[in-house]
């Protein structure tokens, strides 16, 4: 982008802000791709910090001192509850004439409405262009995202809006693309014809991480599944698009959500499965709760593509190790054949790890070294492995050039929100929520849910 720009991020104070913004910030103008930006306006209502407090902040952020880098930034301070206060941002950006507005709002989702209503009111006498960032979660449910998206409809328009899904960001989730487009051996065999099923993972090692007060009325399924996980099975299954443009691209995955097949309420133990870590409450002071910690959810996509081709989704807190990931799974070589091998070989796999590392597997069968050419074939890979850049930092560029393509649609966003409901409905009527212990895969009600259909979970390391 040629334009000017200033960047004013709500919940400067904040650890998203501190933990990722700001260090991605200092990472694009070490690279020089901030030299349109005039100003860095960061807000925060903390009563003990001024300019001077707010610069500490930024140094212990990026772990450095640079003054020419914190030259950039201003400090505005204002509580952004109260409606009066927002006569002190009004001010600040009236001395950017010519600049585009970027307002990143990285605080807590409840404070979204009042942010947008606000804002949109002052900005209505400023010329300036606009863009405004929307973290996640994207409403509580499908009531509260599609009231969401009215109100920024009053004051936005839809390619002013850009609703961050940080998985989107990430190297290997836009390998899915690279691989499935640019390769004609993978796009012949990416159907029901070939691939038995699907699992997309989000599996943690880390518990809450001090954001209770978030997590305890969200759970997993929203905090993960309706957003990240979903997203990811839309790309995957995804057909191509026309061309490579935002539009095209968002309209594709929209036609994959549409197509997923609707959860009858009283279906739902057939579809999903939650459980809580053992110790959650004594973790967190909890006296009671049925906040799930894991979630599991089996989707159908009814399309001549994927029809009868399960997509597994789970995520967990607490479980054995940290391991994001997509696992391809390929149909068994037909019976007869086997036959001529004189054994049942593994199915053939194409892995795309997330999360800790970026890399993808192709793991297919081959006869054992120095075994006859009849033995039973065994399990062998081909590995690709490659740097992760910080999800982010990639969302933040495509931000400051326009590009809407890795950020989520309004009807996206509601379409998500749809899928998972009635799972959401019958899981707020349901007190029992299975227990499961810390350090393990999750309950067993999910190995259950995936056993129940001849299949089991699956892990890229073992
Ligand atoms: C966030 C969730 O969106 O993603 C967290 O709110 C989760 O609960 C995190 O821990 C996982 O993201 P990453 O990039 O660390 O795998």
């Amino acid at each position: 982008m040629n334009n000017k720009f200033i960047i004013v991020i709500f919940g400067g104070l904040g650890d998203l802000a501190q933990n990722k913004l700001y260090p991605v910030i200092y990472s694009l103008y070490k690279k020089y791709r901030l030299l349109n930006c005039t100003k860095i306006i960061s807000t925060g209502r903390r009563p003990n910090v001024d300019k001077e407090e707010f610069l500490k902040i930024l140094e212990k952020s990026i772990k450095t001192h640079d003054d020419s880098f914190f030259s950039l930034f201003d400090f505005v301070k204002f509580d952004l509850e109260k409606e009066e206060e927002y006569n002190h941002l009004k001010n600040v950006l009236s001395n950017f004439k010519e600049e585009e507005f970027i307002f990143y709002l990285a605080t807590p989702p409840t404070t979204f409405e009042t942010i947008i209503k606000n804002l949109g009111e002052f900005l209505k006498s400023f010329p300036n262009k606009r863009k405004i960032v929307i973290e996640k979660p994207f409403g509580y449910d499908l009531y509260s995202a599609q009231k969401l998206n009215q109100l920024i409809k009053i004051y936005f328009k839809e390619e002013e809006v850009y609703r961050i899904d940080h998985f989107l960001g990430k190297e290997t989730v836009q390998n899915i693309f690279g691989l499935r487009f640019s390769n004609i051996i993978f796009e012949g065999i990416w159907n029901r014809n070939f691939i038995d099923h699907i699992q997309i993972s989000a599996l943690e090692d880390i518990g809450v991480e001090g954001r209770l007060g978030y997590y305890d009325k969200v759970g997993a399924l929203r905090d993960m599944i309706q957003n990240h996980l979903i997203q990811i099975l839309s790309i995957v299954a995804m057909e191509p698009p026309c061309c490579i443009n935002e539009k095209e691209i968002r309209d594709e995955k929209i036609k994959v959500l549409k197509s997923i097949r609707e959860i009858k309420r009283e279906d739902v133990p057939l579809y999903a499965v939650r459980g809580q870590y053992e110790g959650y409450l004594i973790d967190e002071n909890l006296s009671q709760s049925n906040t799930e910690t894991y979630a599991a959810v089996k989707l159908f996509i009814e399309n001549l593509r994927w029809d009868g081709v399960p997509f597994y989704l789970r995520t967990g807190k607490k479980l054995k190790r940290k391991e994001t990931s997509i696992i391809i799974v390929f149909k068994k070589i037909p019976g007869l054949f086997s036959k001529i091998l004189d054994c049942m070989p593994q199915e053939d796999i194409i892995g795309f790890k997330i999360a800790p590392e970026n890399k993808i597997i192709l793991s297919f069968q081959l006869r054992p070294l120095g075994g006859s050419m009849l033995s039973c074939p065994v399990s062998t890979s081909m590995e690709w492995t490659g740097p992760n850049i910080e999800a982010y930092e990639t969302l933040f560029m495509d931000i400051i050039e326009g590009d809407q393509s890795l950020f989520i649609r309004e009807d996206e966003i509601e379409k998500s929100w749809e899928i998972v409901q009635p799972i959401l409905d019958f899981w707020k009527d349901d007190p029992n929520i299975p227990i499961y212990p810390q350090g393990s895969w999750g309950p067993k009600e999910a190995e259950e849910l995936i056993r129940r259909d001849g299949r089991e979970w699956r892990y890229i390391d073992g």
